[in-house]
């Protein structure tokens, strides 16, 4: 029998999809790639570019949703990988990449003395809960309506509500994200909206005896929606959450390839808790939760039983520790500086794009994350963003990516996702292929 990469089968992405649907539900295991009529399967990929099974190359702007700061194949990275995968692939003994790594983080970003590590951003928030509940001693949560934190059901709820059934502004209703949730579970979440601080203070000031964590993306509402936090709304935030005694959360899973320091460091605003994933794996599963000295006490076994025990057979694992150490020591600040350079040149061109092809849009860019949005104005929050979603905003935004992608570009949600892979060239191809896209998407 033949093992070897060369024994994978020439199928089209047409034909691939068919064998997924006999043997997966829909023939998929992440939904956040449903495609009709089927997803393009990606068969090989080099710095800015990917390669689908129907032999189309495309830039890549999505970068694994923002893992692959690198882009494809980063040849340090390769080679640390099959060092390590020769010398050791995982073991019941923590290895030394660990501590580099975590060496790594706590020396980069602000609010981290300690840090621990997992396998995903999901179970990052997942363990982040437990840690703030323990510390606290208050079992209620609250996060934005319509935030983002990966899996976990209490976090997904209210993720995407609709308006027949989000209730007041002021006493947002906690929706479920799945069938079968337990309504106990949705007891423990409460929102509030992105950008508005009385509501915010009133919210959490009512709950203030029950709720002992708060967690927010400091990049704003969730990835892809172009909907970013004001400064003053974190610092308010973090005034508010330390005066009730309120555990404060950064999932930076995302945010923390806006600069060298995370976006904690960009806005000078320290969390208590910082939760970490995607990027500093270097492109293997990985998750971290770092904080303060006295919240991650909650972990120590020193004084005996700790507060929260968290373990896991991959945590720590060295494939992803060692990955993810070469990948983030190659993020200068130099390296950071030119993703935003290459952010900025994007955008330019993008603004340009709407303009040249009179389409009414706007183009938000933040370091190497630039969304491209077609509602009326730059949304300020969940209901906002939902209110301007409207039949004609909804179909051309959905029509976007598919066009893009016969014009030579992989972007999903309209979001464009830099590496330090992708060249000026790169960028200026990009504007080109998207231009002719809006154009095509007028003509339809
Ligand atoms: C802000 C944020 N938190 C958490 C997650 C979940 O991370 P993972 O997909 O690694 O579980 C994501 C994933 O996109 C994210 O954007």
């Amino acid at each position: 029998m033949n093992l070897g990469i060369d024994a994978i089968s020439k199928d089209s992405s047409a034909r691939l999809f068919e064998r997924a649907r006999a043997v997966m539900p829909s023939g998929y295991t992440r939904n956040m790639l449903v495609t009709k009529p089927h997803p393009f399967y990606a068969v090989s990929a080099e710095g800015p570019y990917i390669t689908d099974a129907d032999g189309r190359t495309r830039i890549d702007w999505v970068n694994n949703f923002a893992s692959l700061i690198h882009g494809h194949n980063k040849r340090e990275v390769v080679e640390i990988i099959s060092q390590q995968a020769a010398r050791l692939l995982s073991a019941t003994m923590p290895a030394e990449w660990e501590v580099r790594l975590a060496e790594l983080l706590v020396e980069r970003i602000p609010s981290v003395e300690q840090i621990r590590f997992m396998n995903s951003g999901t179970e990052a928030n997942l363990i982040a809960i437990k840690a703030a509940r323990a510390f606290s001693g208050r079992s209620k949560v609250a996060k934005l309506e319509g935030g983002y934190h990966g899996q976990y059901d209490l976090l997904e709820a209210s993720y995407m509500p609709k308006a027949e059934e989000w209730g007041d502004r002021e006493r947002p209703a906690v929706l479920a994200h799945n069938a079968g949730t337990p309504r106990s579970l949705l007891d423990e979440l409460v929102l509030f909206p992105l950008n508005d601080i009385a509501t915010m203070r009133e919210i959490l000031m009512r709950h203030a005896s029950e709720v002992g964590t708060v967690i927010i993306d400091p990049s704003g509402l969730s990835l892809g929606t172009g909907v970013y936090a004001d400064r003053e709304f974190l610092v308010a935030l973090r005034e508010t959450t330390e005066r009730l005694g309120m555990v404060l959360i950064f999932d930076e899973v995302w945010s923390l390839r806006a600069g060298y320091n995370g976006t904690q460091g960009i806005i000078d605003v320290t969390p208590d808790l910082t939760t970490m994933g995607k990027m500093i794996g270097g492109g293997l599963p990985i998750g971290a939760v770092g904080g303060k000295r006295d919240v991650m006490s909650v972990f120590s076994v020193d004084q005996g039983e700790p507060k929260v025990k968290h373990s896991g057979t991959f945590t720590g694992n060295p494939m992803s520790m060692a990955a993810g150490f070469v990948a983030m020591s190659l993020m200068t600040p130099g390296a950071f500086d030119m993703l935003a350079a290459q952010g900025q040149r994007l955008a330019a061109g993008l603004k340009r794009a709407l303009v040249d092809t009179k389409t009414h849009g706007h183009v938000v860019n933040r370091g190497s994350m630039t969304n491209l949005l077609f509602t009326e104005s730059i949304p300020v929050d969940y209901r906002d963003l939902y209110a301007q979603l409207t039949p004609a905003v909804s179909a051309l935004s959905a029509s976007m990516p598919k066009l893009m992608a016969v014009e030579g570009l992989h972007v999903l949600r309209n979001m464009f996702v830099g590496s330090t892979a992708i060249s000026d060239a790169d960028v200026d191809q990009t504007i080109a292929a998207a231009t002719r896209a809006l154009t095509a998407a007028r003509q339809a």
